[in-house]
């Protein structure tokens, strides 16, 4: 059965801009202010990783000191290890999440680690998450394949996510970090991944490099799954994953699902324009078709 209401998690301040050219501080507070009034309650509004991995990100503690807050809204960040929960918690964010993929070459290529190491390396960060009430989202990379090995067995992506669940993760959002999955696959790997992870505990992460991630959202739309990642104007990419674009615009996710009768909260026409706004100071069009389409 189609859900009647899904959870929209914005990643376009965060997947989204650490992929682009840089963007000032202030470019980021008033995106993120906008997205929060066009009614998204989820926002990832930065990440705490190396500067010197991704410079883009390096004013995240800036960001989240300084954002105005929106009462209702839960403000996240990417964490990777100890050093950038801490930074996280000392910022001020609402929850973090860690990621790990189900792929050894780009768990080494993304984060300097196996996928061994990477599950070590945030044993202690969810030891202390708990500690501080911090809810915990956990990503998987490469779940319908990876830029370095091509295919990626779904029982892989099923034995991470499940380790990430297991660990305390509230979520697992499966990650098509290449936008390269088709409809069927997408619909294959859910079920294996719903068989140790329960399916309403999972969100779908989808970049649209190929231009498949709606046609793949909506084949999953019966198995259970109510929680769909998207970046508004489609910003970004992944700055380890050469030539991914960006997620599924949020504008189109949102006109799709209003489109069959899903609630979303969002106002669409204010979340164009903020995506229209952000797309206007990065230099190119914004890649949603619904933003483009609504002028
Ligand atoms: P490393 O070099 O192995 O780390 O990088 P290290 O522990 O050896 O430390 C090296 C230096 O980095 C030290 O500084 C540390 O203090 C510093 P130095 O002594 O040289 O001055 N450092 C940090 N600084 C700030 N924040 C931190 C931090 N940790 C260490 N948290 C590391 C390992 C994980 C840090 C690095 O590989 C990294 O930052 N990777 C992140 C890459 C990234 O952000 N990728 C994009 C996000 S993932 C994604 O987009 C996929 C997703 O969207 C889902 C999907 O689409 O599939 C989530
Ligand atoms: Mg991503």
């Amino acid at each position: 059965m189609m859900p009647k209401k899904v959870s929209i998690f914005e990643v376009g301040a965060r997947d989204g801009l650490q992929n682009e050219v840089a963007v000032t501080t202030l470019a980021k507070l008033q995106l993120i202010a906008d997205l929060a009034a066009s009614g998204l309650t989820r926002i990832e509004a930065g990440s705490f990783v190396s500067p010197k991995w991704v410079p883009q990100m390096a004013d995240s503690a800036d960001i989240f000191t300084q954002m105005p807050r929106v009462k209702g809204v839960t403000y996240s960040a990417l964490t990777p290890n100890l050093k950038g929960f801490e930074l996280a918690l000392a910022s001020g964010a609402d929850e973090v999440a860690i990621f790990g993929a189900a792929s050894e070459s780009f768990s080494q290529k993304n984060i300097n680690c196996s996928i061994d190491e990477s599950i070590e390396r945030f044993i202690p960060l969810m030891q202390l998450a708990k500690q501080h009430n911090i809810p915990v989202r956990g990503y998987v990379s490469c779940v319908l394949g990876c830029p370095y090995e091509g295919h990626i067995e779904v029982s892989e992506v099923a034995r991470v996510s499940e380790i990430l669940y297991k660990m305390g993760c509230y979520e697992i959002s499966l990650g098509d970090t290449i936008g390269v999955g088709t409809p069927v696959n997408a619909r294959r790997m859910v079920e294996a991944v719903a068989k140790v992870v329960p399916v309403e505990k999972l969100a779908l992460h989808f970049h649209d490099t190929y231009g498949q991630a709606l046609a793949n959202i909506f084949a999953c739309l019966d198995m259970g799954i109510a929680t769909f990642d998207a970046s508004v104007a489609g910003l970004g990419g992944c700055p380890y994953a050469k030539g991914a674009s960006g997620n599924l615009a949020t504008e189109d996710l949102v006109y799709m699902l209003h489109g069959i009768g899903i609630e979303t909260g969002i106002d669409l026409n204010k979340l164009a324009i903020a995506g229209n706004h952000i797309s206007q100071i990065i230099g190119r069009k914004s890649a949603s078709k619904v933003a483009n389409a609504l002028g």
